[in-house]
């Protein structure tokens, strides 16, 4: 059984989770309209259409994860949407705040319907992923491990906002090191991964022990994963990505080549600028492929990776769902989208 069944399986069932939970209608049907143009199910007309909706990959981890400790990955599908959609929720509110243009290669829901429906399009996804959380009695959770799913999600939440606010912060801070890269990081994008592997854990009925080694090892997945966007931000293809490979750079956002080369003076001088034009962008990608930022942000990603096999390693299980993890972990570093 590989991670490809694995995604088979669980796919319809989560899909029919994230439908469930932005359904309506009447009046309300143009706001959630949106919220579904966002995730991939209408277009622009808010007419039905198969556009790309994401990879799923945290969804995924957590199902998985929960297998993995030989759960019922039915009982962690409402917490395996909240995921999703919170993740959704913060691209949303992401794009503005990285006055990004492109999503999913899809124009940005701020950017066609503005700036105010975008930030309560935002919250509306927000809010809608606590209310499927809230669902997990209903299926059937124990109670202690329901509340206990609440409050590490919501945990979760705020430490992504802390990282979205670094991130903001660190597009005006010259000098930021490999240790402060980290602590963004961490925040904005290790820690929904690791709540995704420590929620499969949890609701498959593992104990504190086997929970805390899934969150380790979903963090460290989570920071190869993020190091990975960051290559691919610079370096990506936008026909793969769907994103544009020139915003990081324009935004003077501290990816991980940038605080790698951020020694380089002409880099520190073109960094310190307010405004940066196309062609500063050509010139800070050839400073930092003559320092071979693209290589060492490789092996960084590569590093992680392997840490995160350790960490997974280190629990006993051995199913098929725990190798399909090891499967996606390696997998996650030549992903090109
Ligand atoms: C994008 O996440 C934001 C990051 C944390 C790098 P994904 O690459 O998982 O986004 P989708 O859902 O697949 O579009
Ligand atoms: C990733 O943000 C983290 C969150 C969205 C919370 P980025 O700004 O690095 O990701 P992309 O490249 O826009 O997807
Ligand atoms: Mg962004
Ligand atoms: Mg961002």
């Amino acid at each position: 059984v590989t991670l490809a069944t694995y995604q088979d399986r669980y796919l319809p069932f989560l899909e029919a989770e994230l439908k469930d939970a932005l359904e309506c209608e009447g009046v309300l049907v143009p706001y959630y309209g949106m919220l579904q143009y966002h995730m991939g199910w209408l277009d622009a007309d808010l007419n039905p259409v198969g556009a790309p909706s994401g990879k799923r990959l945290r969804p995924v981890l957590c199902l998985l994860s929960c297998e993995a400790v030989d759960g019922a990955f039915e009982q962690a599908l409402p917490a395996a949407a909240a995921i999703e959609l919170v993740h959704n929720f913060s691209l949303i509110h992401d794009d503005i705040e990285d006055q990004s243009d492109m999503r999913r290669h899809r124009t940005a829901l701020w950017r066609l319907w503005g700036l105010p429906h975008g930030i309560n399009s935002g919250d509306g996804m927000f809010a809608a992923a606590f209310l499927k959380l809230s669902q997990l009695r209903e299926r059937g959770v124990p109670l202690r491990r329901a509340l206990e799913a609440q409050r590490v999600f919501a945990q979760t939440c705020l430490t992504v906002t802390e990282g979205q606010y670094l991130d903001m912060a660190f597009e005006t801070q010259a000098a930021i090191d490999l240790e402060g890269y980290l602590s963004m990081v961490r925040r904005k994008t290790a820690a929904l991964i690791a709540c995704s592997t420590r929620l499969g854990a949890l609701l498959g009925g593992a104990d504190l022990e086997i929970q805390d080694a899934y969150a380790r090892f979903g963090e460290n997945l989570g920071l190869a994963f993020q190091v990975v966007d960051d290559i691919l931000g610079i370096w990506g293809d936008e026909e793969h990505t769907g994103k544009s490979t020139s915003s990081d750079i324009l935004t003077r956002k501290k990816t991980l080549p940038i605080v790698y080369a951020l020694g380089d003076e002409e880099l520190q001088q073109l960094y310190a600028q307010e405004h940066l034009s196309e062609q500063d962008v050509d010139r800070v990608v050839s400073l930092l492929d003559r320092h071979q930022a693209r290589l060492f942000a490789q092996n960084m990603a590569r590093q992680y990776s392997e840490e995160a096999l350790r960490c997974l390693s280190s629990s006993p299980e051995r199913n098929a769902a725990h190798h399909a993890l090891r499967e996606h972990t390696l997998s996650l570093l030549s992903r090109t989208m």
